[in-house]
């Protein structure tokens, strides 16, 4: 089973989210596990004070080291079963690959969120075995990152989605982005859904799904397509998009 554990001074947060929908359901399954921590639990001051001055000056405050190093000593003592994540903007960028991979993982998934402005760099030397960065911006904390990979992980774990296709064609599972959905009516407010989508006719759909997946990839995240295997198919229909947008 996939097993989360997730430090963080808002437990709150975290049950709040898993604790409906799709999510909760897994969890009632047992497709996935989710603990939650409250690192002020670990705290040894009456004040149970998680965050200090950083030495050296500047803004902000440090998440003091001890209260980590104690619950994931307390908690997951022997290092082979466990693999600590910490969220991070410095991290490596989160992907549907890196999601694959968490979701394939046998050992304990230890996501550590940080507030404040850093965490104690020791943490990261002793304790961090990965570091995950979920994009390019700056966010209050890490625990919207971890409920983004545990979304992103659970939806890929056999069981959790009602239909195991639905999560093989998702945008980037493919290495594309995905096609165009329509549902009924089929004419709403003037606007008429293609018409080979009502055709029948599986394998002209399927092309034509192809097709709009290549132009969205190729007019959004032409990047995408670097890295795609295509077939001489694909590479006739890419000519013809580009040479349609020229
Ligand atoms: N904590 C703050 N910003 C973050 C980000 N972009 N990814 C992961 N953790 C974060």
């Amino acid at each position: 089973m996939v097993t989360f554990r997730v430090v963080t001074i808002f437990p709150a947060i975290i049950r709040a989210y898993v604790g409906e929908s799709i999510l909760k359901r897994a969890i009632a399954a047992d497709l996935i596990d989710v603990t939650v921590h409250d690192l002020r639990d670990y705290a040894t001051d009456k004040h149970k004070t998680v965050d200090d001055y950083p030495y050296g000056g500047g803004a902000g405050m440090v998440m003091k080291p001890d209260p980590f190093f104690r619950v994931i000593e307390e908690q997951w003592p022997d290092r082979q079963s466990r693999r600590v994540v910490l969220l991070s903007p410095k991290g490596r960028t989160f992907t549907q690959d890196r999601a694959l991979s968490f979701s394939r993982e046998t050992r304990q998934t230890i996501l550590l969120c940080g507030r404040y402005e850093a965490i104690d760099e020791r943490v990261r030397e002793a304790l961090v075995d990965d570091e995950v960065s979920i994009g390019d911006y700056v966010l209050t904390g890490g625990e919207l990152p971890a409920l983004v990979i545990i979304d992103a992980v659970a939806r890929l774990v056999p069981g959790v989605l009602g239909d195991s296709r639905s999560s093989a064609e998702d945008s980037f599972s493919c290495g594309l982005l995905d096609y165009p959905h329509y549902t009924r009516p089929e004419i709403f407010r003037g606007m008429t859904v293609p018409p080979v989508l009502l055709s029948g006719h599986h394998s002209e759909i399927e092309r034509w799904r192809r097709i709009q997946s290549l132009r969205h990839t190729l007019e959004r995240r032409p990047e995408l397509l670097e890295r795609l295997e295509m077939s001489q198919e694909d590479r006739k229909i890419l000519k013809e998009l580009k040479e349609e947008s020229t």
